[in-house]
């Protein structure tokens, strides 16, 4: 059982860093590190999941929602940023986790990030289809909707049935293709694609404000009831119930800030500038969502988004609602393709790195960590979870893997949380460049509000994480375990 726990030795880890990294040099400045962080993180998030929250849950309240999450996200990705300034290496939890707190909850944590970066590349391919068939629409064509939505989807309006989504499925394979041949986003397209996020978002709130219609936010907070949605699931609406609901899906809009801790090598003085980048990154991140929200919301009611505004939103309200911009819904529909394959590229491209650290420990089979001959990429890596992540965009509904993604992520926070303390308590002596102030007041802040986001979220999602844990469970107890290099088997 002592094995369970067993640590990945430091030494290891430096020297598989020495071989496989570029030698990170220290360069980033808080500012930057705010940068990487807001390009990392405004995704398919605001612009799909602001609108699904609204006609589920919360109706205008979802701004709220977006202020719990941002407070949850907070304290966990402080406690991020300390375990991750633990190791003088990049990588990701998982590896960090590994190094500190053993074997199991390295399994774990690198099982449910599978959950948020292959389930988040699903959604976020689920999203850009929804744009595509709206680009299409103004040119006067459109993809039927039984090949555009899954088996589980029914369209509002005409009743038409789901069957596959192909459009999702063929972004999924062309940036397979492009990662397979070992493509790298540049700095440039990069810094770029940020400032076209940021410059929509900010002409949708300085356009969008005069054209809020204040019927369409009364009441702000809708009284406590139930909605059941077009898959038939039934979501608490309105009240303080329906505002946690809204965080948990929106919590989905902060996911990839942690891209930030990751950067902690790179960091010039981490223990200033962590926090600053984080903090700060969330910070502007949630007054940007929080208005976006809120000039989204008075554009159009909340039927609106329940029916013809349920896809393409953003463009479809700015078209209902703000005459004369027909211009600016174009801009963002074709923006959001360009953003959009970038955050599904660093998605694919995040979990063959997680899976790749996981086949060199031996706890997942070695095809994982195979490079091709050529482009000295995980192809199979790549490919295998092509598959996978394929099968979920093409036959899922939008909703359920951007919520699955949402869990999977707010659990991975809770153990983050929790385990900052628990090294804090065993371990103290370890160097912390950055120190989470206040703990354990903030990291058990951090572990109870995402599990009040969880919580929030509803049934069909806990039954659907614990199945997913289970399988991972099983996995690691049938193989992993049994193979890990840390114990000397082969
Ligand atoms: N935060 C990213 C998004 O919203 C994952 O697309």
């Amino acid at each position: 059982m002592k094995h369970l726990w067993g640590r990945k030795p430091l030494a290891e880890l430096e020297a598989e860093a020495l071989e496989s990294e570029k030698g990170l040099k220290r360069t980033l400045g808080a500012g930057s590190l705010v940068a990487l962080g807001v390009g990392a993180i405004i995704g398919a998030g605001l612009f799909v999941r602001t609108a699904a929250a609204a006609a589920n849950t919360a109706g205008p309240s979802v701004t709220f929602g977006f202020i719990v999450a941002a407070i949850g996200c907070a304290f966990a990705g402080l406690c991020y940023a300390e375990l991750a300034s633990m190791l003088p290496i990049a990588g990701s939890a998982y590896t960090y986790t590994y190094a500190t707190m053993g074997e199991l909850i390295a399994w774990i944590i690198g099982w449910d990030l599978t959950l948020e970066y292959a389930l988040g590349a699903a959604t976020v391919a689920i999203a850009w289809s929804e744009y595509l068939n709206k680009l299409l629409n103004i040119f006067g064509m459109g993809i039927p909707y039984a090949l555009c939505h899954s088996p589980f989807e029914v369209d509002p309006i005409t009743g038409a049935h789901g069957m596959i989504n192909l459009p999702a499925l063929g972004i999924l394979v062309v940036l397979t293709v492009l990662l397979v041949r070992g493509i790298q986003e540049s700095a440039l397209v990069n810094t770029l694609i940020v400032i076209v996020k940021l410059v929509i978002v900010l002409l949708i709130i300085g356009l969008g404000w005069r054209f809020i219609d204040p019927a369409n936010h009364t009441p702000y907070i809708p009284p406590p009831g139930e909605y059941t949605d077009k898959q038939g699931v039934t979501h608490a609406f309105g009240g303080p119930m329906g505002i946690l609901g809204a965080a948990g899906i929106v919590f989905f809009a902060f996911i990839g800030f942690d891209a930030v801790s990751t950067a902690a090598q790179e960091a010039k003085n981490p223990r200033r500038d962590m926090p600053i980048g984080i903090l700060g990154s969330l910070a502007v991140c949630t007054v940007l969502y929080v208005l976006f929200a809120h000039v989204l919301t008075g554009l159009a009611p909340v039927e609106f988004f329940r029916t013809t505004g349920s896809e393409a939103s953003v463009a479809q309200a700015i078209e209902r609602a703000m005459p004369g911009y027909a211009w600016l819904s174009h801009l963002v529909t074709v923006a959001i393709l360009g953003g959009f394959s970038s955050v599904i590229l660093v998605m694919l491209m995040g979990q063959s790195r997680v899976f790749y650290s996981m086949s060199r420990d031996g706890l997942v089979p070695g095809m994982f960590s195979e490079l091709h001959s050529r482009y000295r990429t995980p192809y199979k890596s790549n490919l295998l979870f092509l598959a996978f992540v394929g099968v979920f965009a093409a036959f899922v509904p939008g909703d359920i893997v951007g919520d699955m993604t949402s869990i999977g992520t707010l659990f991975a926070f809770i153990l983050v949380s929790i385990g900052v303390w628990v090294m804090r308590v065993k371990e103290p002596q370890l160097p912390r460049p950055f120190r989470v102030p206040a703990v354990p007041l903030v990291s058990t802040l951090g572990a109870l509000l995402c599990s009040a986001m969880i919580f929030g979220l509803g049934w069909p999602n806990w039954a659907r994480l614990g199945a997913w844990l289970a399988i991972g469970l099983a996995i690691y107890f049938g193989y992993g375990i049994k193979r890990s290099k840390l114990r000397g088997a082969t």
